[in-house]
């Protein structure tokens, strides 16, 4: 799939060791030893993408409402924990490149917002790491947002989501042009991951906070591991 994937990846930036998705998180992970950190992405309602995972702002920070209603000059503001402000994806991505982090780039669409989310995530990603040593990984549960991608961006690495791979998986990601498979480390049989072995398809999963489930996981020829775990598997 191109560069190569460092095995543990830490999941929405620094896991549960600092808040989720902040550049403290992202700084956090680097300082362990990981080469590579997940975060998602969603736009405001100013059309600024930024890190956060849930659609609305209570469980993260002290705001609250929906995060694509929101402006920008509430939502950075706001606090996401320990002070720590919601980051701009612009700056998550400038960090990412100091520390020399592989960034995969989760596109995580407010509801209904899948195109605009994916045309604004998939070519800022392509300016942001024009010319980088350690090129950036797409991802999304979006498929639709995953197709502007490849349409915008082609040249940025993309990888499909699935809790469960569904049947039609591998023709997905052949639809997609994507590089890898990321799935629920729960529900990867060994079929799914059989096809993708065939198919020199990387496979990634998460969330894997349990040394025995990794070693089985990697045992099995999973390829990385999302951790929110950054002490247990420090690299
Ligand atoms: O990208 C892997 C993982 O982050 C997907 O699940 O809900 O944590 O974004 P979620
Ligand atoms: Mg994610």
């Amino acid at each position: 799939m191109g560069a190569p994937l460092p095995r543990w990846i830490a999941h929405r930036g620094g896991g549960k060791l600092a808040p989720e998705n902040t550049l403290a998180g992202i700084r956090l992970a680097a300082r362990l030893g990981y080469r590579a950190v997940e975060f998602d992405v969603m736009l405001s309602a100013d059309g600024t993408p930024l890190l956060i995972h849930d659609e609305t702002l209570e469980r993260t920070t002290n705001g609250s409402g929906q995060v694509c209603e929101t402006p920008d000059a509430v939502l950075f503001a706001l606090d996401a924990g320990n002070g720590e402000r919601i980051p701009r994806f612009a700056e998550a991505a400038v960090l990412c490149r100091e520390l020399g982090l592989l960034a995969n780039v989760e596109i995580k669409p407010a509801t209904g917002h899948e195109l605009a989310t994916a045309e604004v995530v998939a070519r800022m990603t392509a300016d942001l790491w024009r010319g980088a040593a350690v090129p950036p990984l797409i991802s999304s549960f979006s498929l639709a947002a995953l197709e502007v991608a490849r349409d915008l961006a082609p040249e940025i690495r993309r990888g499909v989501l699935f809790e469960a791979p569904p049947p039609d998986w591998l023709a997905q990601l052949q639809r997609l042009q994507a590089v890898s498979l990321h799935c629920d480390a729960d529900l990867l049989s060994d079929e799914v991951l059989a096809e993708a072995q065939a198919h020199d398809i990387p496979v990634l999963c998460y969330t894997v906070n349990a040394p025995e489930q990794a070693k089985t996981l990697f045992a099995r020829g999973v390829s990385a591991l999302f951790t929110d775990r950054l002490d247990l598997f420090a690299q």
